[in-house]
């Protein structure tokens, strides 16, 4: 795949097989989330990889939120069918909040384009905010918990989602 069929091809993933993904594609995906711009160039993330019980019980925690957000349990599903889920954290780099989230946001895309180019579905999840300290707490991680990427081989065909037009964002 070119740039463009990459860019054109990533899709949100919610339904996973249960084909398990080599370590060397998940080292793949996350040297690209590397090579992202960062502010300051502080690389303010850190990362923890998870598979089976332990993504299973971020699940769980997951869960016990429902009633908080119509699309929680859809989202702890999805957690539950990837083979793999990325934990991202905050490593504060003392730069400013603003700027470390775009970074963390560069960071995950790169990560999330990766997978897509080697033919792996991903999920970019944020509703994992949710229990961003049950996660730290759980992991034994004393950072925030920002996002997660779930990982895995696709099991759907997704029709793009709609985007707003060129003339709808481009302010006269
Ligand atoms: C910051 C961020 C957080 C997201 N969090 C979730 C989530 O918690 N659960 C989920 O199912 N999708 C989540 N998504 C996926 C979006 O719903 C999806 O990107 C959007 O609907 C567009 O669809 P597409 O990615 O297939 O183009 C998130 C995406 C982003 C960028």
């Amino acid at each position: 795949m070119n740039f463009d069929e990459v860019i054109s091809a990533r899709r949100s993933v919610r339904k996973y097989l249960e084909t398990d993904v080599d370590d060397s594609l998940i080292y793949d995906i996350i040297n690209s989330g590397i090579l992202a711009p960062s502010a300051h160039n502080r690389q303010p993330w850190k990362i923890k990889i998870l598979k089976r019980t332990d993504k299973d019980y971020i699940a769980s925690l997951l869960l016990k939120k429902a009633a908080l957000d119509n699309s929680i349990v859809s989202t702890a599903n999805v957690i539950k069918e990837a083979p793999i889920l990325i934990v991202i954290f905050y490593d504060d780099s003392g730069n400013s909040r603003d700027n470390d989230m775009l970074s963390l946001g560069a960071f995950i895309q790169n990560m999330h384009l990766k997978a897509t180019s080697l033919g792996l579905g991903s999920l970019w999840i944020a509703n994992t905010n949710y229990i961003k300290k049950e996660i730290s707490e759980f992991l034994k991680i004393d950072l925030e918990c920002i996002s997660c990427l779930c990982v895995g081989y696709s099991d759907q065909v997704i029709k793009p989602r709609p985007r707003k037009k060129l003339e709808e964002i481009v302010v006269s």
